[in-house]
């Protein structure tokens, strides 16, 4: 059901959000905020706020944010239409009654449909499993010691052998073949028709963090090929943004989330309690991927297969979760090949043994380096010791690569002032490596210059929803373009707008992002912390300092872009003639 925009935004200010989040989380008003423990990960003293006059959530902590739609969406894991008809039921708000006409049903939107015919696929699975038929599926799932509870918690389900049969039953419940098609359920071929991709096979619903299926898994009962069966890449499934397991795995918050390579191994490990386990989904572990983990942790334990390709798997996660600013350890699985065989042969708590010993991922890739030279031989042995070094150079923080000098001297027996000496002829020659620093939120310090230019920019954007009186003082001087990010700037382009029109609702422009991660970085937009000062003087300083430093940064952008962009000329010669007219003006912030 498609909802018009006015309608969204209606029945969302008729949800107060601190009632509503108060009816999930104990709430204190404190300043101008109220505060309570954030419900999205682990915390003893609160960090997740609630403003009134933002009618937002926001946690310092973990960063969890949005409005009251995102809150539904978050906490009771509903879709969005599910959010927007639960709060207007609470408000009272009558919702247009769906019409039953095919003009009606071409309105709807293209990815709900997608995401219904996933779900009554899958629902078709789950019995097929049940029927006598499934029975093949069954057992096999019985074989690999699946319980009962764990078949129906991750709903898995049987792809039987008659093709035309999930077809059949699809188009019954109003899918058209078009559709089946597109979400890559069945395709066409000549002899028989309309068909099912997934042709006996035991299947593997896989679910975002909302729960909605968004693809699936087919595995053969045996040694046939593939392996595995994956559903294609189609608008509501993202292989580089999604993990099989995060929807239960999100809630876990025990201080880590586990890596794994199969969905076999990540259902095994949530059987034997570890709901920290996900898995990324037939692709390699991907940045995106990374990114999102760190929505729920900052510590990552790889448990890939102990073979080969396994442990080369894991040295590319490592330098991916390094990447985006995570702690990274290998959990050894050895002599079992992966956490599924190892659950199977030694049971939990000696699995819970190898978490507590997962190796810190530098001493892995250094043991793996160790592996490929000969130590008996002093020459390989020297050529080991300078790759070392080599390595070492990547921590860029002295504190951190001294200590971790210090420990690797030490494991292979070597004199620490000639590794420090060979580090530091690296050093020189190569130069140290940039830090690696990713936003999150109050976490890491940031320093390079991208990140204070974006930091500027919400710092600006925060200010004026909690002083938007600022905006007419203001707006001569900055343009939504100065907001280099893309994100950024079409929040700026509507907010100026409203500004303008005096009809301001920050909450209301999260609604304009579906995308929950979205949803969540606008929230975060709105909540920059602002400096603490104290005398009017040294806030109009930090205010005119913020606004120099947003133009500043547009000009360079405009510039730099040059030759490239048609607009970029315009917007560096009139940024430059803004930024010379703000450095000299007073802005006074009463
Ligand atoms: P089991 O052998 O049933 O225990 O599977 P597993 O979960 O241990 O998976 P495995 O380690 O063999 O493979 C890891 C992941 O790679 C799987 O979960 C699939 O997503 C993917 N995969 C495995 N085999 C294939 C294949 O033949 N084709 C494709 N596209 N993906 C595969
Ligand atoms: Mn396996």
């Amino acid at each position: 059901m498609h909802y018009s925009e006015e309608l969204i935004e209606e029945i969302r200010t008729r949800n107060n959000i601190v009632d509503v989040v108060a009816g999930y989380v104990r709430l204190q008003k404190r300043g101008s905020n109220h505060w309570g423990l954030c419900p999205f990960h682990n915390e003893k003293s609160p960090s997740f706020s609630v403003s009134d006059s933002k009618q937002m959530y926001y946690c310092f902590g973990c960063g969890a944010g949005g409005n009251v739609y995102t809150f539904l969406m978050n906490y009771e894991r509903m879709s969005f239409p599910e959010a927007v008809k639960a709060l207007a039921d609470r408000a009272g708000v009558q919702l247009p009654q769906e019409e039953d006409s095919a003009e009606a049903r071409q309105r709807e939107n293209r990815r709900a449909r997608l995401l219904e015919v996933n779900r009554e696929a899958a629902k078709f699975f789950y019995y097929q499993l049940r029927s006598p038929r499934g029975a093949v599926g069954y057992q096999y799932l019985q074989k690999r010691e699946l319980s009962d509870e764990t078949i129906h918690r991750f709903g898995l389900g049987y792809a039987g052998k008659n093709g035309s049969e999930l077809v059949q039953y699809l188009r019954g419940k109003g899918f058209e073949d078009e559709l089946i098609k597109e979400v890559g359920l069945a395709s066409h071929s000549e002899r028989s028709g309309l068909t099912s991709q997934f042709w006996n096979r035991v299947m593997f619903p896989i679910q975002d963090i909302n729960h909605r299926v968004i693809g699936f898994g087919g595995r053969v009962m045996g040694d046939g090929t593939p392996k595995y069966l994956n559903s294609p890449e189609t608008p509501v499934f993202d292989k580089r943004r999604n993990l099989y397991g995060l929807n239960f795995a999100r809630t876990a918050r025990c201080g880590n989330m586990i890596l794994c390579e199969g969905y076999m191994d990540v259902i095994a490990m949530h059987q034997a309690g570890f709901t920290q386990a996900v898995a990324s989904l037939g692709t390699a572990f991907t940045p995106e991927q990374a990114n999102l983990l760190r929505r729920y942790t900052e510590n990552v334990l790889l448990a890939y297969d102990s073979d080969g390709a396994g442990v080369k798997a894991a040295l590319r996660g490592i330098g991916i979760l390094r990447e985006a600013g995570l702690v990274g350890k290998v959990i050894d699985m050895r002599p079992y090949k992966d956490p599924d065989e190892f659950m199977k042969a030694l049971g939990r708590e000696a699995f819970q043994e190898r978490i507590d010993q997962a190796e810190n991922s530098f001493f892995f890739e250094v043991r793996i380096l160790e592996g490929q030279f000969d130590m008996s031989d002093p020459e390989a042995k020297t050529r080991f010791h300078r790759e070392i070094a080599k390595k070492l150079c990547q921590f860029s923080e002295d504190v951190e690569r001294d200590n971790y000098l210090q420990a690797i001297a030490d494991k292979y027996l070597i004199g620490v002032e000639n590794l420090r000496k060979l580090v530091n002829s690296y050093a020189a020659q190569t130069g140290l490596e940039r830090p690696v620093e990713r936003p999150r939120s109050g976490i890491h310090p940031k320093n390079d210059p991208e990140e204070s230019a974006k930091k500027a920019q919400r710092l600006l954007m925060t200010w004026l929803t909690d002083e938007p009186a600022l905006y007419g003082k203001i707006k001569k001087y900055i343009l939504p373009e100065d907001f280099t990010e893309e994100i950024y700037r079409r929040v700026a382009e509507r907010l100026f707008r409203e500004l303008e029109e005096g009809n301001f609702q920050p909450a209301g422009i999260i609604s304009m992002f579906e995308d929950e991660e979205e949803q969540r970085e606008v929230a975060a937009l709105f909540h920059t912390s602002l400096p603490q000062l104290d005398t009017p003087q040294e806030r109009e300083k930090a205010f005119h300092d913020i606004l120099l430093s947003v133009k500043k940064n547009s000009y360079e952008y405009y510039t730099g872009k040059l030759g490239t962009d048609v607009n970029a000329l315009k917007q560096a010669v009139e940024g430059r003639k803004a930024l010379e007219e703000l450095a000299k003006t007073h802005i006074s912030l009463d």
